[in-house]
């Protein structure tokens, strides 16, 4: 049957909603009718996708106003008579149709301090349980879909918090290396307050409503780190850190004699208990310094060798695959 569609068309200059109806058969997503009208009336209608299975996070759109996949929107949510509009992510400068430019949220991974390596660990040694990741594994759920970005209003509606808010998705990454037992890094909460804002964060839950991996963004990243900022701040232990040290020592970020191991690198430095740390300075270009190249700890060494460039040549991509069970 033919059922009634609105589609924003146009540019960063400006664009309207067009009309179409369009076939829509049984079982059909709103992707399959993005494509419909791409084979039929509009070639040029542009619009990202790549797995058309929920797993790439490409295909982020507004459909009758709400975030969603447009590859897992199924259309017998809508009733037959229904108009279905669909928009382009409302909290992204648009580029073409329903494509946007989402490269803020890569701007805010790069600025995200990557994972810590545990110092005398060589990689390959890594070792963890089940029981030690059971809390962080939700969140690697993620697939960048930037839904819960879109949504949250202090960027949606602020286009002037972007500079200093992270948002959701990085607010889930910092609590899950805040979890991860072996990243050792012990201020993720402290670096999220400080300088991913996530005290801008009202705890509306929006985000958390559109994600559609059911990632529990709020309840389980942001409102425990929240919780651990304020404790570190109001624990009675703080409160005697200030009584007993003298102020020059609190802003020195002065910390007892023996308390930091001998070779640790800088980010091992326990935090004052007295004190919370800075974030890195904001740049004379709004930007924080890439943490993740300034990173004291050198990663591992490259699985692939020292002098391998890329791409690599076809005879070195190998793919293990389980071999069957032999028995
Ligand atoms: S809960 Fe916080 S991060 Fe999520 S949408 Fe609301 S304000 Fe934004
Ligand atoms: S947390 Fe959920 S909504 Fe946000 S980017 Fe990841 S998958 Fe998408
Ligand atoms: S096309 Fe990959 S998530 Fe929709």
């Amino acid at each position: 049957m033919k059922r009634h569609f609105r589609v924003w068309r146009g540019d960063s200059s400006g664009g309207d909603l067009t009309d179409f109806d369009v076939e829509v058969n049984e079982g059909e997503v709103v992707l399959d009718i993005i494509h419909r009208l791409q084979a039929t009336e509009v070639p040029d209608l542009a619009c990202r996708w790549n797995c058309k299975a929920g797993k790439c996070g490409s295909c982020s759109m507004e459909i009758n106003g709400k975030p969603r996949l447009g590859c897992m929107t199924r259309m017998s949510t809508f009733t037959e008579d229904e108009t279905v509009t669909i928009t382009p992510l409302r909290a992204f400068p648009v580029i073409r149709d329903l494509v946007t430019d989402v490269s803020f949220n890569y701007e805010k991974a790069r600025e995200t301090p990557a994972f810590a390596p545990p110092v005398g660990v060589a990689p390959g040694e890594y070792r963890m349980q089940q029981i030690d990741v059971e809390r962080s594994q939700e969140f690697r759920k993620c697939i960048e879909c930037f839904l819960c970005q879109n949504t949250c209003h202090v960027v949606r509606d602020h286009e002037e918090n972007k500079e200093a808010f992270a948002g959701p998705r990085f607010f889930i990454r910092a609590a899950e290396l805040d979890m991860h037992p072996l990243d050792d890094r012990t201020d993720r909460k402290e670096y999220a307050q400080a300088s991913q804002g996530l005290g801008y964060c009202n705890i509306t839950k929006c985000c958390t409503e559109v994600c559609p991996e059911h990632i529990k963004i709020t309840d389980n990243a942001i409102i425990p780190m929240k919780e651990r900022v304020v404790d570190r701040r109001y624990d009675p232990l703080v409160w005697l850190g200030r009584k007993i040290f003298r102020r020059d020592e609190l802003e020195a970020g002065a910390v007892p004699a023996g308390a930091v191991p001998a070779g640790a690198p800088a980010h091992r430095v326990p935090l004052s208990s007295a004190r919370l740390p800075e974030g890195p300075p904001v740049g004379p270009d709004g930007h924080m310094d890439v943490a993740e190249l300034a990173a004291p700890i050198q990663g591992g060494p490259s699985p692939f060798g020292e002098d391998m460039t890329f791409p690599l040549p076809p005879e070195h991509v190998v793919y293990h695959h389980p071999s069957p069970q032999k028995d």
